[in-house]
């Protein structure tokens, strides 16, 4: 069968690195929690909240569930400094994962949502300007392409 001309290959696809599709995702992530923090700001009902904390617990869950096995599982077993490193990034995670369970057990939402978001923020900027650039320091191109691109998460 002869490719159609006019039907877009999708070749670009097959050669974004793991720590590109990370990067684009923080870039995602932060429009969505600079909206979250206007949403607390502007002084929303606790409920109203709750119902937009569920959304954004999925995002950033999601995020952080791809970055554990496409990049940490991999990265930490380069060498003393990556798993150090990863372990550190994963212990952030755990907390912000944390505090999402207590804000669904019923706790009170507004205090530790500011607390996620200042978490994060830093977490990003310390894994845009360590980890990433780290990665490829340490894992061969090819692999870094393979794990942006295989698999559903
Ligand atoms: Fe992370
Ligand atoms: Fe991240």
């Amino acid at each position: 069968m002869n490719p159609d001309p006019h039907e877009p290959s999708h070749a670009y696809l097959k050669s974004v690195r793991i720590t590109d599709v990370l990067r684009v995702e923080h870039i995602l992530l932060r429009t969505i929690m600079a909206q979250v923090s206007d949403w607390l700001a502007a002084s929303m009902p606790p409920e109203t909240i709750r119902e937009r904390v569920a959304l954004l617990n999925v995002v950033l869950e999601t995020h952080a569930q791809r970055e554990e096995k496409r990049l940490f599982d991999t990265l930490r077993r380069r060498s003393d400094t990556a798993l150090h490193l990863v372990d550190m990034m994963v212990v952030v995670h755990d907390e912000v994962r944390g505090l999402f369970e207590e804000i669904e057990a019923g706790a009170e939402p507004i205090e530790r949502l500011w607390t996620i978001l200042d978490l994060t923020e830093t977490h990003f900027r310390r894994e845009d300007k360590e980890v990433f650039p780290l990665a490829e320091e340490l894992i061969e191109p090819e692999i870094l392409i393979q794990l942006g691109t295989v698999g559903s998460l």
